[in-house]
């Protein structure tokens, strides 16, 4: 089993489990410490505190496309 498990939620975010570094698009850490090892990343544009998840997919009804592409075209 791997260190890091990122599970996709059908109507919700990416759930990340494990030790993992998450860094912002100039290449700042975000401290992560504080969230028990479990972090829940925006994946439906709506999160006021984006990366992170607020809740908000499921005010605006988000429903992903597809669960997962395994192959680019
Ligand atoms: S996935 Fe939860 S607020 Fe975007």
């Amino acid at each position: 089993m791997a260190d890091v498990e990122i599970t996709i939620r059908p109507t919700g975010p990416y759930v990340v489990t494990g030790p993992i570094v998450l860094r912002d698009g100039q290449g700042n850490e975000i401290d992560v410490s504080d969230r028990g090892g479990t972090v829940k990343l925006c994946r439906c544009g709506g999160s006021t505190t984006k990366p992170f998840c607020d809740g908000t997919h499921s005010a605006i009804g988000f429903m992903a496309a597809t669960s997962a592409v395994t192959k680019a075209e």
